[in-house]
């Protein structure tokens, strides 16, 4: 086994023995509709949450047990707040703190159709300047295909980390739909996707897992092949168009129990 894969492998464990002890740091940066309900629920499973966001409106409301997003109920919000497991701060420096990172800033479309990636390029500086090994970061925002890693991934590894094998990157588009009382924060179904150890050796990048309770999978698979514009969008993810059945990372199996403890896995075909 080669020094990089024991140091993956060593890092990796403590991250995951922390994630099943909810010993885990979780970071959610930007606090709106995508990671405010994603904090609180993080909160109520137990972990340790900072919410970071420029606004410091919002950390104030958040500090003082104050929703100000539909989809987060007052009484869970300052329940969590009370407990002591959910505060808001707008000191990037403390994301040295975090295990775990999930970068929710908007990405608005420009006049022409493409996301603007300045807020994801701040945020991912942010997380680059204070990076340390054995980090989760996840990206949430939704993107083009190859933002992960053309973007972020370059960033993140500017002062001189690697990715899958210092740190882990991983992302995972949220599909939240705000109103929604059927599919809610907890049970829309995921897609994530985790760079393999290959990267940079072979021409595909990423794996893909698309990791649901194993009780949703069965009518989520129908959902995904029956829904046109679902079926569309994992045709169009960079990470399932390079998605291979049989390799799973370090980053992909820490996501997959983070998100259930006991998660289907399946990869899709190209
Ligand atoms: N709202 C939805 O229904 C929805 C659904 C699925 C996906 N998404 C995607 O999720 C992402 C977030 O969307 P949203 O609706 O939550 O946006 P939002 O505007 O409600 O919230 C974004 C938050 O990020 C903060 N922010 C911006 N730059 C920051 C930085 N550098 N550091 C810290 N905080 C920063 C803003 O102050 C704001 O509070 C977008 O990519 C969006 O396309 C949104």
């Amino acid at each position: 086994m080669s020094t990089t894969t024991t140091t993956a492998n060593a890092n990796s464990q403590v991250l995951l023995d922390r994630i099943r002890t909810k010993k885990a740091r979780v970071g959610v940066i930007g606090l709106g509709y995508v990671g405010l309900p994603l904090a609180v629920e993080f909160a109520r499973q137990g972990f340790e949450v900072s919410g970071f966001d420029v606004d410091e409106s919002k950390t104030g409301l958040i500090n003082a047990g104050q929703s100000y997003i539909p989809d987060v109920p007052q009484v869970e919000l300052c329940e969590v707040v009370k407990a002591g497991r959910l505060r808001g701060t707008s000191r990037m420096i403390e994301l040295a703190g975090m295990d775990v990172i999930d970068i929710c800033v908007p990405t608005p479309l420009r006049k022409t159709k493409d996301p603007d990636l300045s807020y994801v390029v701040k945020a991912v500086e942010a997380v680059a300047a204070v990076l340390k090994p054995g980090q989760l970061i996840i990206l949430e925002s939704t993107t083009y295909p190859g933002t992960t890693d053309e973007v972020v991934q370059p960033l993140l590894e500017s002062r001189g980390l690697k990715a899958d094998a210092d740190f882990f990157l991983a992302f995972s588009p949220e599909r939240i739909d705000p109103g929604n009382e059927t599919y809610t924060i907890k049970t829309t179904p995921k897609i994530v996707g985790g760079l393999t150890e290959a990267i940079g050796r072979a021409p595909d990048g990423s794996v893909p897992a698309l990791a649901v309770p194993p009780e949703q999978f069965a009518p989520s698979l129908r959902r995904w092949l029956t829904d046109a514009a679902l079926r569309n969008e994992l045709r169009r993810s960079a990470v399932l168009r390079r998605s291979t059945l049989t390799a799973w990372t370090e980053t992909t199996r820490i996501i997959g129990e983070v998100l259930a403890g006991t998660t289907t896995k399946v990869g899709m075909p190209r």
